[in-house]
């Protein structure tokens, strides 16, 4: 398979133009159901197929586990018939449930659907021939009358469509403590890192002693993002994942020292540290800043914070006007041991009131444009509006711009880097891991 292509129809081109929510058009041509048997194709029966469904994510814990929840109750009532079972393996982003996942596909021993991310990541389980295509059940939902066809494009090889989105987040985020800002008399949102800095500057000096909160690796993956987007703009970050843009120029090097600094008004975290420990620290007034998907308001929503009275939120500065990208799919693997029940999951994660329910339990946005903004908080409100006007960014450390292998050579540099703060080791780091996995 050439993967370069791949990356390029599944990523970084993809985006740049600015993905436009409201797009619609023809339904999705394609090839509906390639490379599924026909027991794979058997559509649900009313109430569901019946039997058992396992379900794989790493939705197992705190905010998340109750936006999975949401998603279990419209299964419940939509397809009385089936039984969720929860395959989840605690961790964010997937830290622990990628690798216990891939020794299950490997073992063929698939789950009845999997959580995968739109994007290059989706390339991994392709290319081995783990999951089939899900044109049909895309179709049944509305195909591109309903879906944005640009996200659909990043679920696409070859014309055949390869999971269902359930959800967008948006991974350019900082989350902020009201009243550590209101001490520090922060009023103004920074236009850029080095202002963003100088306000950390200002907590210090108001006694704040941890201006910015960090969790483990895939955190610092995400913080690091964030700052190549900053200082590079939309393009030339895109530019990292297709070639035309070198991890060794003087914008990444400015980038990496502006995230050597962030990391220096941060607290010291462990590796495995989850996401929550840093919004956390936002949450209880141990920290005024995370960098965080905005899967952290419904942590903060769990933690009955108001935005405005306790949290607020601005776009990492200056990446205002852009919305870094992911988005939650799930697969019908090859193999599954009851695909019907996989499709009419695959039909509630796709259909309005499954994405509904879940957005409102998980900070994210639907991924149809055919659900109500009305309904959600002034949050995702602004997100979705974002979303339709914004340039649209693939994120790292989630999935959408670059495969399993790059990202994990990717957050070795990272870690390597929070141990040492070698630029120059973590410059040649990334420099080697695009030339190794680009392809
Ligand atoms: C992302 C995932 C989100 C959220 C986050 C933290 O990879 O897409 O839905 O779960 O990890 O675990």
């Amino acid at each position: 398979m050439d993967r370069r292509s791949l990356f390029i129809s599944l990523g970084a081109a993809a985006v740049v133009a600015g993905l436009s929510a409201c797009s619609s058009g023809t339904q999705t041509t394609g090839d509906p159901g390639a490379g599924s048997s026909d027991e794979q194709n058997a559509s649900s029966k009313p109430g569901g197929a019946g039997g058992d469904v396992g379900v794989f994510t790493w939705w197992a814990d705190g905010s998340e586990k109750l936006g999975l929840e949401a998603l279990q109750g419209v299964f419940k009532s939509e397809f009385p018939n089936d039984t969720f079972v929860n395959l989840a393996v605690a961790g964010g982003a997937g830290s622990n449930a990628k690798a216990k996942l891939a020794a299950d596909l490997a073992n063929n021993n698939p789950p009845d659907s999997f959580q995968g991310h739109a994007g290059a990541e989706l390339l991994d389980y392709i290319s081995k021939g783990q999951i089939v295509a899900v044109n049909d059940i895309i179709d049944a939902l509305g195909g591109t009358g309903v879906f944005p066809e640009s996200l659909l494009s990043k679920l696409t090889v070859k014309e055949s469509i390869y999971s269902v989105p359930s959800n967008i987040h948006r991974a350019n985020v900082v989350w902020t403590n009201t009243q550590l800002l209101a001490k520090a008399k922060i009023t103004d949102t920074p236009a850029n890192i080095a202002a963003w800095i100088a306000d950390m500057d200002k907590l210090r000096s108001a006694g704040v002693a941890t201006p910015l909160a960090v969790s483990g690796s895939w955190t610092q993956v995400q913080l690091l993002e964030t700052v190549l987007l900053s200082d590079l703009g939309t393009e030339a970050y895109t530019g990292l994942f297709s070639g035309e843009t070198t991890w060794d120029g003087p914008e990444v090097t400015k980038a990496v020292d502006n995230f050597g600094k962030l990391l220096s008004y941060a607290n010291k975290a462990s590796d495995g540290d989850d996401w929550p420990v840093a919004t956390d620290m936002v949450i209880d007034g141990k920290a005024a800043y995370n960098v965080m998907g905005d899967w952290a308001v419904a942590q903060f929503a769990d933690k009955k914070k108001e935005e405005g009275k306790d949290w607020g939120w601005f776009p990492v500065p200056g990446t205002d006007g852009t919305f870094d990208f992911l988005a939650d799919s799930f697969t019908l693997p090859k193999g599954a041991k009851n695909p019907g029940g996989a499709k009419d999951w695959l039909t509630l994660v796709g259909g309005a009131a499954g994405q509904k329910a879940f957005s409102l339990a998980k900070g994210s946005i639907p991924a149809r444009i055919d659900v109500p903004a009305d309904e959600f908080p002034a949050y995702q409100q602004k997100a979705m509006e974002s979303f339709k006007s914004d340039k649209i960014a693939s994120s790292i450390a989630h999935g959408a711009a670059v495969n399993q292998a790059w990202l994990s050579d990717i957050t070795t540099a990272v870690s390597k880097f929070y141990g040492g703060k070698d630029a120059a080791a973590l410059i040649k780091d990334l420099t080697a891991a695009a030339e190794k996995n680009r392809g």
